[in-house]
């Protein structure tokens, strides 16, 4: 094969999907996600069970990922992998699994930051946003306003000062019985539900910051309330309340997304992370987009959750600055933006 070629392996490991990809010069070749069943009787993700899951997935996910590509192992060019945020259990595994290979390869080693790659997961196919670029990331730990300057040069605008909008979803489903992840369930009931039936508080953060523990106290004592008048309350209502959970956590992440556009004049919008499945996200971001004359990006849903293929596109564009890191590296729980 042409040593021109940028054949680069991507490894993410973050939480509790064992993804490998592998990306030829920015384009997806393949793109293998292990998701670990195991937490669903828990009703959340338990780190140990996590790390074991992943020492069992990722060597027969990178195998698959290398066969799907039609790419040999001598061929990689480069090993991309999560060095950050994530449960640290989790992330150890990708590490040193990627740590180990490019030793073997003897090939440059690109340290990716997880949530630097939801946002570039928008470079995975085109149309591409063109710069300056705002980003809503909102995913299970994370909710952030970013203004990407360029592939590499993010800047952080605002982000949760407690809950994420996800780990929101996610405590509101847990109160209404609904399984673990319960966002893409909320989402599912919501679509048959009114969203103006009842209504939570929306919280008032300074500049570009969110707070969605509010919301979580508010439907809690809510249902509390419900129940003891009706003890079916839930079960009579349940499409309603996950609508209108739904619609108050959009408006609020709505309302920074439209501040930052219109203080920093900025046309080309999109979403990310895990969240970014969510349909009344999406038909909201759409529907802002077209009364603002905004360029609106929405990933495709296989790129929204947690892949590797955005840690690849990542590791690609690092790539071809040769930003390398060496087998000293090792991982971090909670990390600023590399
Ligand atoms: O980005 P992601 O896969 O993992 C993290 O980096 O955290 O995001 C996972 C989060 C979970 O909280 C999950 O409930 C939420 O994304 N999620 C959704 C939907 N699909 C996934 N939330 C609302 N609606 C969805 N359709
Ligand atoms: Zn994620």
């Amino acid at each position: 094969m042409n040593r021109e070629t940028v054949n680069i392996l991507a490894i993410e490991s973050s939480c509790d999907e064992t993804s490998a990809a592998v990306i030829q010069n920015g384009k997806v070749l393949s793109n293998l996600i292990a998701t670990q069943k195991v937490h669903e009787q828990y009703g959340g993700v338990v780190p140990e069970m996590a790390s074991r899951a992943h020492m069992q997935h990722i060597v027969p996910v990178v195998d698959v990922a290398l066969q799907q590509a039609g790419v040999a192992k001598h061929d990689i060019l480069a090993v991309a992998f999560t060095q950050a945020p994530g449960l640290i259990g989790s992330l150890l595994v990708g590490t040193c699994f990627a740590k180990s290979y490019a030793q073997a390869l003897n090939v440059p080693l690109i340290a990716v930051h997880h949530m630097q790659a939801h946002v570039l997961a928008h470079f995975i196919e085109d149309p591409k946003p063109e710069f300056p670029f705002l980003c809503l990331t909102v995913s299970g730990g994370h909710t952030q306003v970013v203004l990407c300057k360029s592939h590499l040069d993010m800047e952080v605008l605002g982000e949760t000062i407690d809950d994420a909008a996800g780990e929101a979803f996610d405590k509101v489903a847990k109160m209404l019985g609904l399984p673990y992840p319960g966002g893409p369930m909320v989402d599912k009931l919501a679509a048959q539900g009114d969203a103006l039936k009842f209504s939570f508080p929306v919280s008032e953060m300074q500049g570009y910051n969110f707070s969605f523990s509010g919301i979580k106290t508010a439907v809690l004592y809510f249902l509390q309330a419900q129940k003891k008048t009706d003890p079916d309350f839930i079960e009579k209502n349940i499409n309603d309340i996950c609508a209108s959970v739904q619609h108050t956590i959009i408006k609020m992440l709505m309302q920074k997304l439209k501040k930052a556009a219109r203080e920093l004049n900025i046309k080309h919008i999109g979403i990310a992370g895990g969240v970014s499945a969510n349909s009344g996200l999406r038909k909201s971001l759409t529907q802002l987009g077209e009364e603002n004359g905004w360029h609106v990006y929405i990933p495709k849903f296989e790129y929204c959750t947690d892949n590797a293929a955005m840690i690849g596109i990542t590791g690609y564009y690092k790539y071809l600055k040769q930003e390398f890191t060496d087998l000293s590296i090792s991982p971090t729980a909670r990390a600023a933006w590399v």
